[in-house]
């Protein structure tokens, strides 16, 4: 007799309406110098540079609200802590008030842009965004990370590709436990946690990969910096370690830039060589084909799904999106509920063939 056959499933997918509020880690301390940076983030362009008398990076709307010219563009430059636009040589502030016009007697009163939040650590730059315009929160402040600052690693390289897909897809990543064998390459999963604690969100995970056992500790600290660590007992009895970060900042509702950083182990040869640990983290970061730039592939073509069919082997998806979503609304709907500290323990052993 035959069975009848369920209706074909119906995939619903919806796209946030804003862009989430937290910090937005955009590449390394040594990236940012007097020459200035055009970003073009959260729908808008930026620009960033860091000021020659401070030393303080800044960011700035990018479009001079003279004729519209980005203060960025070609011909852009910055004087102490100001930048001069190309077009006609306005110069703005680090505050965005504009405080010069050559040709000028007086500088109209409503010549200032939007000045961004900006927070260095950890060797990295961060920009502020809060779709509501709130200031930053000291709830959701990176914290300083003291191994980052051990001697023997190297600097942090970061490489960087633009992906058409929200920024929520990148974060599934954590609890998505069944995709570390088919993209990843592991072997065997022997442990795998999720914890959930305000803005924090963090995923444990040991196993095998055929390098070796692996554990593995990932942390987001709201929805734009994730740091990893990954550490490797090989069969020759020697340890690998290196660091991460995933980290992504939203270039439209539609989009965002993917960007991958990493710290190795300083090579025996090249201390106090930067330029020659530089190469060497390349060498690495090319070298490993399973690592996290395999998630691109998947990223490139997949479809938004609300109504995941998820089944008992997966991972904390669902929890992982509630505590997502606090970075959506507004700060006084984020439910009170997701201060707590919550474990979610999906360790039963996954074999990959
Ligand atoms: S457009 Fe910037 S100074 Fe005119
Ligand atoms: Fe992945």
């Amino acid at each position: 007799m035959n069975q009848a056959l369920p209706e074909p499933y119906v995939i619903e997918g919806s796209l946030p309406d804003r862009y989430p509020r937290g910090w937005f880690c955009i590449g390394t301390d040594y990236e940012f110098t007097s020459i200035p940076v055009k970003l073009d983030y959260f729908g808008t362009s930026l620009v960033a540079y860091r000021g020659q008398n401070s030393g303080q990076v800044h960011i700035l709307d990018a479009y001079c609200p003279h004729m519209g010219a980005n203060l960025a563009g070609a011909g852009s430059c910055i004087q102490g802590d100001s930048v001069i636009c190309p077009f006609h040589a306005w110069r703005w502030g680090s505050d965005g008030v504009c405080n010069d016009i050559p040709y000028a007697k007086k500088i109209p009163a409503k010549a200032r842009i939007r000045s961004w939040p900006v927070l260095e650590e950890n060797q990295l730059v961060y920009v502020w965004h809060d779709p509501d315009g709130g200031e930053p929160m000291e709830e959701q402040r990176i914290p300083r990370d003291e191994q980052v600052f051990e001697d023997g690693w190297t600097p942090w390289v970061i490489r960087r590709a633009q992906v058409e897909s929200n920024c929520r897809e990148l974060i599934d990543n954590m609890a998505d436990k069944a995709h570390f064998g088919p993209v990843h390459g592991s072997e065997e999963i022997t442990l795998f946690t999720n914890i959930s604690e305000g803005h924090k969100y963090t995923q444990l995970m040991n196993g095998r990969s055929p390098m070796g056992t692996m554990e593995s500790e990932a942390t987001y600290y709201g929805p734009g910096y994730m740091i990893h660590r990954l550490t490797h007992q090989l069969a020759t009895g020697e340890t690998s370690r290196f660091m991460s970060l995933v980290m992504n900042v939203p270039t439209s509702l539609e989009s965002f830039e993917f960007l991958a950083g990493f710290k190795y182990p300083v090579p025996p040869g090249s201390e106090g060589n930067m330029v020659a640990q530089i190469e060497h983290v390349n060498q690495l970061i090319d070298a490993n084909e399973r690592g996290v730039f395999a998630d691109l592939a998947i990223w490139k073509d997949k479809v938004t799904i609300d109504n995941p069919i998820l089944c008992d082997g997966d991972g904390p998806l669902t929890r992982l999106r509630q505590w997502y979503n606090q970075f959506l609304v507004p700060v006084d709907q984020v439910p009170e509920s997701l201060s707590e500290r919550k474990v979610y323990d999906k360790s039963e052993s996954i074999l990959f063939q």
